[in-house]
């Protein structure tokens, strides 16, 4: 299986043998052309993705030793996403296999996160928590392709909330790594920010109430706090998501939790989902760091169960920027 991701600022390409041999996974990162301007510009991020795209793909196929005419299938993020980007993977997977004879696959970017944890796994039930800079979702995965919603964020994303808290404090783009850094110096109770929606009785999230607070908090300090702002900003959207998955997982009877999405690479949200989690007896599953943020890897892995299930996709199949995992 080769896979193109392209949804947003990094290019990326990996070439998968059966289930869970991942040969190659490469990724082009963007960050360094879009810290600059603080955030992604989606013509930018198109242009790139376009010009690494060709290198990227014949990279991953020396680095897996494989030839083009090997390759038995071909996957492309579909959505959702950023459309100009998007297109630009979806584009090149479709050209591939219809050039190659081979079938096309069509991936949900936030089914690629969901099970990445289970890399080259077998998929079991758990509660999922899918925190990314566009995604916050908690879920119950029963199986492949059998999903339920239980609740989602009303605003911002928890990765959306790092970045501009980030941007607030003048840290570099993405704030998210920034963040988890400067918070390990800084006092993680010195500033009391709410736990919107802790006690809502729901699985759903709010983080926008939290991000101004933080705003209205910078103007009143008279000396740099930023490392003890970083540790507390950090702590009250750890407690939410940590609180609000396990109250999940106890609800629904799983032993298992999973997290995926660039956002469960902070340190703290491994520390205290590790803590929760042996405290109540319940298994943990967090991918490495590299599988966490945006790679072409999950998207392989998520193709393979559909490929190994006969299923595949007609090259008409457009992009769809708004793309749901559950309908
Ligand atoms: O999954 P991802 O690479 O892309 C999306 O699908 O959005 O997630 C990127 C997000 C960004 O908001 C970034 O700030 C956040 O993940 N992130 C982190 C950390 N590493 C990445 N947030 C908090 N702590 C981190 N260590
Ligand atoms: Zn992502």
């Amino acid at each position: 299986m080769l896979a193109i991701e392209t949804s947003c600022d990094e290019t990326a390409v990996a070439i998968l043998r059966g289930n869970g041999k991942l040969l190659a996974s490469e990724v082009a990162s963007q960050v360094t052309l879009h810290q600059a301007y603080g955030g992604v510009v989606p013509e930018v991020a198109s242009r790139h993705h376009l010009t690494q795209l060709r290198p990227l793909i014949d990279f991953a196929l020396s680095r897996a030793e494989v030839e083009l005419k090997e390759i038995d299938a071909f996957a492309a993020t579909s959505g959702p996403g950023l459309a100009t980007s998007l297109m630009i993977g979806a584009s090149a997977a479709k050209g591939l296999a219809l050039s190659l004879r081979k079938p096309f696959l069509a991936i949900n970017h936030i089914e690629g996160h969901l099970l990445s944890p289970f890399f080259g796994c077998e998929i079991v039930p758990c509660i999922a928590l899918v925190v990314s800079g566009g995604h916050t979702l908690l879920v119950e995965i029963e199986s492949f392709a059998n999903y339920r919603l239980l609740g989602q964020t009303r605003d911002d994303a928890a990765g959306e909330a790092f970045d501009k808290v980030g941007k607030l404090l003048q840290l570099p783009y993405p704030g998210g790594p920034e963040i988890d850094r400067r918070a390990r110096d800084g006092d993680p109770m010195r500033f009391d920010f709410p736990r919107s929606m802790l006690h809502s009785g729901d699985f759903n999230f709010s983080f926008s109430g939290l991000k101004t607070s933080v705003r209205y908090l910078l103007p009143k300090l008279d000396r740099d706090c930023t490392n003890d702002v970083c540790a507390s900003f950090q702590e009250a959207v750890v407690d939410v998501l940590v609180s609000k998955t396990m109250a999940a997982a106890k609800s629904h009877g799983k032993r298992l939790v999973t997290v995926s999405g660039g956002v469960s690479c902070n340190s703290r949200l491994r520390e205290k989902f590790k803590a929760a989690c042996a405290e109540n007896g319940i298994e943990l599953l967090i991918a490495e760091p590299k599988l966490c943020t945006d790679n072409a890897a999950m998207i392989a892995f998520v193709a393979a169960q559909k490929f190994a299930r006969g299923e595949s996709s007609p090259l008409s199949a457009d992009i769809d920027p708004n793309l749901r995992l559950v309908a």
